[in-house]
């Protein structure tokens, strides 16, 4: 399995891709399958912005697609500029991201490639609705 820290360099990566010219915050995400494999996404901002999509709902339909539905960990990295703040998922990521993710999933949110905190998919949305 990958080390949270390539998991990071991935997101970091994938935000290089980001569409953002509305908002200028560029996101990027990796996202780790029980697989193994791993699946990118970056935010796609629209003309029209509520139909923006975030970069973890991109990373998330790109696996699901491929036919996955089981995960272990993601990795988030975004910002305006080089002096980043933490970005954990929005709201409707992290419901979206219950749909198949057990409440020990764990969202990697970094500042840097060498500045990262961990939170649980449990911690950051208690009490969810889900499946169950
Ligand atoms: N965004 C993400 O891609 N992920 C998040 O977790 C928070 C926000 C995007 C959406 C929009 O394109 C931009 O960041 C500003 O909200």
């Amino acid at each position: 399995m990958i080390s949270d820290r390539a998991l990071l360099d991935l997101a970091l990566q994938a935000r290089l891709q980001a569409y953002a010219p509305y908002s200028e915050f560029r996101v990027g995400a990796a996202l780790l399958a029980q697989s193994g494999r791993v699946y990118t996404g970056c935010n796609v901002e629209n003309a029209a912005y509520p139909a923006a999509i975030c970069a973890e709902r991109v990373a998330l339909g790109k696996a699901v697609s491929e036919g996955e539905r089981q995960f272990v960990a993601m990795a988030v990295a975004g910002g305006k500029t080089q002096a980043e703040p933490f970005v954990p998922p929005c709201g409707v990521c992290r419901q979206v991201l219950a749909e198949f993710c057990t409440p020990d999933f764990l969202v990697i949110t970094a500042r840097s490639a060498t500045d990262w905190q961990t939170l649980s998919l449990g911690e950051l949305l208690a009490h969810s609705f889900g499946p169950a």
